[in-house]
């Protein structure tokens, strides 16, 4: 994968931002950012930041993101959305959401997203999605959305060996990346302006229930606050998870995390 193979994908698909890519950087994230607050001359378009490798890949919850060359996409979408910080967080769902949805019209094979971001095939992991926010007090200066999947079949280290998995493994289907990497941006600026347009997750929330791994079924939240343990009922018009609980009460999960039975070693 070269900036030459991306831009061939790219051209005709509507997808007009410019690419920024390394064969090799410290993280897309921090390249977004850095590369974002330098930006002198104002420009409010979108921009894209792709990588071959990683060295210093991050993940949720402070953890690494394993980030091998020739292997994986990773990359980081800045967005300057006039949107209210409020609906911020839905921004990443609807990511998901787009992934969910291009890897089943490139492979045929149907991935499940277990909420509210990581993009499940065969019960393993080969997406994470990491969003980060920055804000002047109240107003939104940029949003970096980045992603990291895992493509090509490749050898996990020990404590991803039973988590994680590679979409071309898990489908038995080559997958280009710069394909897929095309097919999700325009998935998700098609979601992106629906989800605009009404302010809300609501025209996409059915599309994403459909998707949502263990819905009715049981689910552990690990709330600071002391963790318990529930049925997954959906999710609300703006994204928090909806926990039925024993008495009958229904929980809104706004962060934080969530097992969901069968997955990830919770049995
Ligand atoms: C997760 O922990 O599930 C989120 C992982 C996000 C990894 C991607 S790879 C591209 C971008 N750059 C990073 O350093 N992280 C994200």
């Amino acid at each position: 994968m070269n900036k030459e193979s991306i831009d061939v994908c790219f051209k005709g698909q509507g997808l007009d931002l410019p690419i920024f890519f390394y064969e090799q950087t410290d993280s897309t994230n921090l390249r977004a950012w850095q590369e974002t607050e330098k930006q002198s001359d104002g420009f409010e378009g979108d921009c894209l930041y792709v990588a071959d490798a990683q060295n210093a890949g991050r993940g949720r919850r402070g953890r690494s993101w394993e980030s091998p060359a020739g292997k994986n996409l990773y990359f980081s979408l800045v967005l300057k959305p006039a949107l209210p910080t409020e609906c911020l967080s839905m921004v990443t769902l609807v990511m998901a959401l787009s992934i969910a949805q291009a890897i089943e019209q490139l492979t045929g094979k149907c991935a499940g997203i277990k909420w509210p971001n990581d993009i499940v095939l065969e019960k393993r992991k080969v997406c994470g999605i990491l969003t980060q926010l920055k804000l002047s007090g109240t107003k939104t200066d940029f949003l970096v959305i980045g992603v990291g999947i895992n493509v090509k079949s490749q050898q996990f280290s020990e404590e991803l060996a039973d988590i994680a998995g590679a979409l071309e493994e898990l489908c038995g289907k080559a997958v280009e990346r710069e394909q897929l990497l095309a097919q999700m941006l325009k998935q998700f600026y098609e979601n992106y302006r629906l989800f605009a347009e009404a302010g809300d997750f609501s025209p996409l929330k059915q599309a994403y229930e459909e998707l949502l791994i263990g819905k009715d079924g049981p689910v552990r939240v690990l709330d600071p606050q002391g963790e318990y343990e529930g049925i997954s009922r959906g999710i609300t018009a703006t994204g928090e998870l909806l926990v039925e609980r024993g008495c009958g009460e229904i929980e809104q999960v706004f962060a934080g995390e969530v097992s969901v039975r069968g997955l990830y070693g919770y049995v």
